[in-house]
């Protein structure tokens, strides 16, 4: 993506939904294999806010959010402690960071930064999903290469976490919408 702030404001300003909001907190927590109770009290930073559905479920839930986003515009209307993506470092530690839909729409050396710049906790973890594409078709390849959307097998994402110095906990994947599967990693 040649501009993603630019990209970004014009989705947030604009609503577009297609890229906003498109699963329930609940389902995104069952896909990260999360329970909603283990994060009752502790800090959530949630990476890439979308529309906040998931900063408001964590509020609801008793868990302390942090919104983190690229941009002012995805950030500004919700009520909790929130940083820009440029400052995650200034973030005292978290417990969790979840990053959903999120990487898929990164260059490598921002997947990175952002994996290096989470402060976790000790014990905490940051999970994550990225999209792998097993075969082409005609709507990704469109995507692919208007590069909204960044395609990363298994060994290309294990690189990048090893790059940032985190450790793989576990990882586990499942078909999104053929031919995109979805990899889930928790990292350390
Ligand atoms: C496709 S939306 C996903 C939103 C939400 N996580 C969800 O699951 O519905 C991607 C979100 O990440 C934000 N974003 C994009 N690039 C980012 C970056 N480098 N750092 C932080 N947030 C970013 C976008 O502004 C947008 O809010």
């Amino acid at each position: 993506m040649k501009n993603p702030r630019e990209f970004w404001k014009n989705v947030h300003e604009n609503n577009y939904r297609k890229y906003l909001g498109l699963y329930p907190p609940k389902r995104v927590l069952a896909y990260h294999k999360i329970d909603p109770k283990s994060l009752v009290r502790k800090r959530v930073m949630d990476l890439g806010v979308g529309d906040g559905s998931m900063c408001a479920y964590l509020q609801a839930i008793d868990a302390e959010p942090v919104a983190i986003d690229i941009v002012e515009e995805a950030i500004c209307n919700i009520e909790c402690e929130k940083y820009l993506s440029n400052d995650i470092k200034e973030c005292p530690p978290v417990d969790v960071a979840i990053g959903h839909l999120l990487f898929q729409h990164c260059e490598d050396d921002e997947m990175s930064r952002i994996l290096e710049d989470i402060q976790l906790k000790p014990g905490g973890y940051i999970s994550f999903q990225i999209a792998d594409l097993t075969e082409d078709g005609d709507y990704y390849i469109r995507d692919r290469k208007q590069r909204t959307v960044v395609f990363r097998t298994e060994s290309q994402a294990s690189d990048i976490i090893e790059y940032a110095g985190r450790s793989i906990i576990k990882f586990d994947r499942c078909v999104a919408k053929p031919p995109v599967d979805w990899i889930f990693y928790r990292v350390s």
